[in-house]
């Protein structure tokens, strides 16, 4: 695991953006797995101003996008659905067509069906590139504490602590269901970037990076990967720099300010 240290959030989105897109342009990587969340917003912001920039056309058929949960019960259209959220801050602004996008779908009549029929997308397109957010539970995806590091797509009952971490997209009931890429479906994926940011996330970047392997911690499965690199500001790195601890594997990377970004 490479670990980046940022100085503050900003900085940590622009360089996860960087990464991206030198996935997407230097490595060739076409099969592109996303996350939602907060902290995607602006890495999102600076990855369509970094494509712009770089003259790159996304939306051509070569460039595949997969995400990596959804909400059970809610249509694409509800501002809370995540699919919703990256039309908004991703795919429209990229111009990326529809057949180009993958999503589960929440409101199927057979939920494990669909579960089933994603899975076979995933394997019919492995990922080239996974990106990746952290609960503040060391969620990935939707996938809890305790879920096995085998897992493939399935659905699950969002855990008290999620909810309450993403209820702010829900000013009337909240889901109490989802669909998500397991652990193993994630860690398919040939590269990942895991980004967090704030001091919210500290002991979630702690037990995930610095932390034993276990499944209390479904982030921490990553530490068996050959390529994950982990983003965090100095705020989410807090606990990690204060105990030495990075991991046995890890390469810790101070990141300078980048002058004139933007
Ligand atoms: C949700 C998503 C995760 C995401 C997490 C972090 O639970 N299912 O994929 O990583 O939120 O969200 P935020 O970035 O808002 O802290």
């Amino acid at each position: 695991m490479q670990i980046y240290i940022v100085d503050d959030a900003l900085g940590a989105a622009e360089l996860s953006a960087q990464l991206i897109m030198e996935a997407v342009v230097d490595e060739g990587a076409r099969n592109l797995g996303f996350a939602t969340g907060q902290t995607m917003v602006p890495v999102y912001e600076k990855l369509i101003k970094l494509v712009a920039r770089g003259n790159v056309d996304m939306s051509r058929a070569a460039w595949r996008t997969f995400n990596l949960d959804e909400y059970v019960g809610l249509s694409g259209q509800h501002p809370g659905s995540f699919r919703y959220f990256m039309e908004h801050h991703l795919f429209q602004p990229l111009n990326l067509e529809p057949g180009q996008t993958h999503f589960l779908n929440g409101l199927a009549q057979d939920l494990e069906a669909e579960c089933l029929r994603y899975e076979n997308v995933l394997h019919a397109h492995p990922l080239d590139l996974q990106v990746l957010g952290l609960g503040i539970n060391g969620h990935i995806g939707f996938n809890e504490p305790g879920t096995p590091w085998d897992s493939r797509t399935h659905r699950v009952r969002l855990s008290a602590a999620t909810k309450s971490q993403n209820r702010d997209s829900f000013p009337g009931a909240m889901p109490q269901e989802a669909l998500t890429m397991g652990i193993r479906s994630i860690a398919d994926a040939t590269r990942i970037l895991l980004v967090a940011i704030g001091g919210h996330k500290a002991e979630a970047v702690y037990r995930a990076a610095g932390g034993a392997k276990t499944v209390d911690c479904p982030a921490s499965a990553l530490q068996d990967h050959p390529h994950v690199r982990l983003v965090v500001d100095r705020a989410a790195a807090q606990l990690l720099l204060s105990d030495g601890q990075s991991g046995a594997h890890a390469e810790v990377i101070h990141v300078r300010p980048a002058m004139g970004g933007g």
